[in-house]
């Protein structure tokens, strides 16, 4: 499984020869401009956290052009199925065996209304099993006692976790999360974008080793191979 930081929250992975796009926000990403580049990405399924612009901003455009599907909760997957798309809705706790692996919608603790202020459901996040890894994509949420439940059934290889704060957990929630989770191996995102979510790099890694983990800090447009 190769997972490549796009930026923000949105993450490529790639599992044999299936390309998965999580919460594409390219752009409207000043930090992404020149570096990815949105007409590259030719996603066979989009996996949707949440409904706000920050996650949501560039999925139309590009599951037009390829014919994506878009995997999301219930009332995201509505709202673009109404617009002609593809789609494949979820609900929390529900897994759903796709032709690249098994992806269950997890709970995650934030809102999810659209741009417009529609309702988007609630947000969630997303663990996923393929070719015997299992990764972990928090979405945007606060840490929660919920996490606990993720290492009865499942033995992560890598989380994705939210660490910018303010908006989301910062590092030192971040930092519980890992332990909740039960993983070593930690890949950070929804960090730099805006003022907001300005973390300190060394700070964080620091952190996470004292913790006993590892974060990773990809730039955009890096990966990481687990
Ligand atoms: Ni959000
Ligand atoms: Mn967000």
């Amino acid at each position: 499984m190769k997972i490549t930081f796009l930026g923000h929250a949105c993450l490529s992975i790639e599992i044999a020869d299936c390309t998965i796009l999580v919460d594409p926000f390219i752009t409207g990403n000043e930090k992404a401009k020149g570096i990815v580049d949105i007409q590259e990405l030719n996603p066979n399924y989009i996996l949707l956290t949440h409904a706000h612009q920050d996650h949501i901003l560039d999925v139309e455009s590009i599951a037009k052009r390829v014919n994506a599907t878009i995997v999301s909760n219930y009332e995201i997957a509505m709202h673009y199925q109404a617009k002609g798309f593809l789609v494949h809705p979820m609900n929390h706790g529900g897994n759903w065996i796709f032709d690249f692996g098994k992806v269950k919608y997890t709970n995650a603790i934030h809102t999810s209304s659209f741009p417009d202020g529609t309702y988007g459901g609630q947000p969630g996040g997303f663990i996923i099993e393929a070719n015997g890894k299992t990764i972990y994509i928090a979405g945007d949420t606060a840490l929660t006692m919920d996490m606990k439940l993720i290492p009865m059934q499942y033995n992560l290889d890598l989380a994705v976790l939210p660490i910018g704060d303010n908006f989301t957990m910062g590092i030192e929630d971040a930092v519980i999360a890992a332990d909740f989770l039960s993983c070593k191996n930690v890949l950070g995102y929804h960090f730099d974008t805006f003022g907001f979510i300005e973390i300190n790099h060394e700070q964080a890694i620091e952190r996470f080793k004292v913790g006993g983990k590892e974060l990773h800090l990809l730039d955009i447009g890096g990966s990481l191979e687990i």
